[in-house]
């Protein structure tokens, strides 16, 4: 049986772990594109990796828009959704209307951050939602061409927030479902040579989401506010060390408390990942200093704004995520409205 799967954001990440799904012979893999969409329709992606090497990935459909994928009437079994998690921009699960078919089609979120599940739980009460963070790096380098850096791993689990507080049934029969969906959409992973795509449970998915913000929310803002650094040039500074060892341990200190549940013991310490950082001096930018770079919004409510929201409704503050988030929006802000009175 044909498993169909749309990608939605069909940019760095959407698009190479779409072109590794397309190996696995039952799957067929199509896109709805924005401003790669010429390109991707005449020529498919062209992706470069270091693991798959470099091939051709030609999406069985390549959609100009949502209409198109909904004209389509296709019944998708998973819609991957892969944009930037920008609330604060759009709401993106806007374009999943008229493309779930209640429980047959479950929502992959692949995104940084935190929440990031809220607003597709809203819009599609019934609909699977799963959950997945990579620590991929990949990037779209022009139209159509994605350029896969390193590493593979991604974690996938069912979200189910309410699991727990109710026994109905119904909603036992409505977590196997996920349950399962989520171990089919791994396994579809696996079988298209992503390895360490792993199955994790709703509860330890949060964790490895907050575990994550420990990364991105020290980092990402760091790199920024310290006026372009890499994450290895932070991570060798004596100063700076001490300030993104400081924000770590703020979250890994924090998430046990809002999830009720310590973090497990296998996953790194903020020492652990600060080592690791200068090991690799590959000098990589973070994702946020790209996208300032490049005058783009950057991913800050979910990195940054969602997390200290979360901790606050528990009663716990984050001094230095919330230093950082004060900060780095406001720079935002205010280059926006320099972009605004320019154009006067
Ligand atoms: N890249 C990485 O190495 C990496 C690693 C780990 C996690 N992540 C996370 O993965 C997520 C995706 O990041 P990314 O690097 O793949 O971003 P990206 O390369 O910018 O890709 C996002 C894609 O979504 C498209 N898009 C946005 N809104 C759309 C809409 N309304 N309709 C159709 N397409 C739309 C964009 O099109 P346009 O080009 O037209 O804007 C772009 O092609 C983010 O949450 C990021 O933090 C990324």
């Amino acid at each position: 049986m044909t498993v169909n799967i749309l990608i939605v954001g069909a940019g760095a990440v959407g698009a190479f772990y779409a072109s590794r799904l397309a190996q696995v012979p039952a799957v067929q893999v199509s896109v709805i594109c924005r401003s790669n969409y010429q390109v991707v329709k005449a020529n498919g992606f062209s992706v470069t990796s270091p693991q798959y090497g470099s091939f051709t990935f030609r999406p069985q459909q390549t959609f100009a828009n949502p209409k198109e994928a909904v004209d389509s009437e296709i019944e998708w079994d998973y819609i991957v959704v892969s944009t930037k998690a920008l609330p604060d921009v759009s709401d993106d699960s806007v374009i999943l209307q008229g493309l779930v078919k209640g429980t047959h089609t479950a929502i992959v979120l692949i995104q940084n951050g935190l929440g990031v599940e809220e607003p597709y739980t809203k819009r599609f009460p019934s609909a699977v939602i799963l959950s997945a963070v990579t620590i991929v790096s990949a990037a779209q380098t022009s139209h159509g061409v994605i350029k896969h850096n390193r590493w593979t791993r991604i974690s996938i689990g069912p979200y189910l927030p309410a699991s727990g507080s109710t026994s109905t049934t119904a909603a036992a029969a409505e977590e196997q479902i996920a349950i399962e969906s989520n171990r089919n959409f791994v396994q579809l992973l696996q079988a298209g040579g992503i390895k360490d795509a792993e199955a994790y449970s709703s509860s330890k998915l949060q964790m490895v989401r907050w575990h994550k913000i420990a990364i991105n929310a020290s980092m990402n803002p760091s790199a920024v506010l310290s006026g372009g650094s890499t994450n290895n040039a932070m991570s060798t500074d004596p100063e700076l060390y001490l300030h993104l060892k400081g924000v770590m341990e703020e979250v890994l200190s924090t998430a046990p408390k809002v999830l009720g549940t310590p973090l497990p013991k296998e996953f790194a310490t903020s020492e652990a990942i600060l080592r690791s950082t200068q090991r690799n001096a590959s000098g990589s930018k973070p994702s946020m200093l790209l996208d300032w770079e490049s005058g783009k919004t950057m991913e800050l409510e979910v990195i940054l704004g969602n997390p200290i929201r979360i901790a606050r409704e528990k009663g716990l503050e984050m001094p230095r995520l919330q230093s950082l988030y004060a900060l780095l929006r406001m720079a935002q802000e205010n280059r926006e409205a320099q972009k605004r009175s320019s154009k006067i």
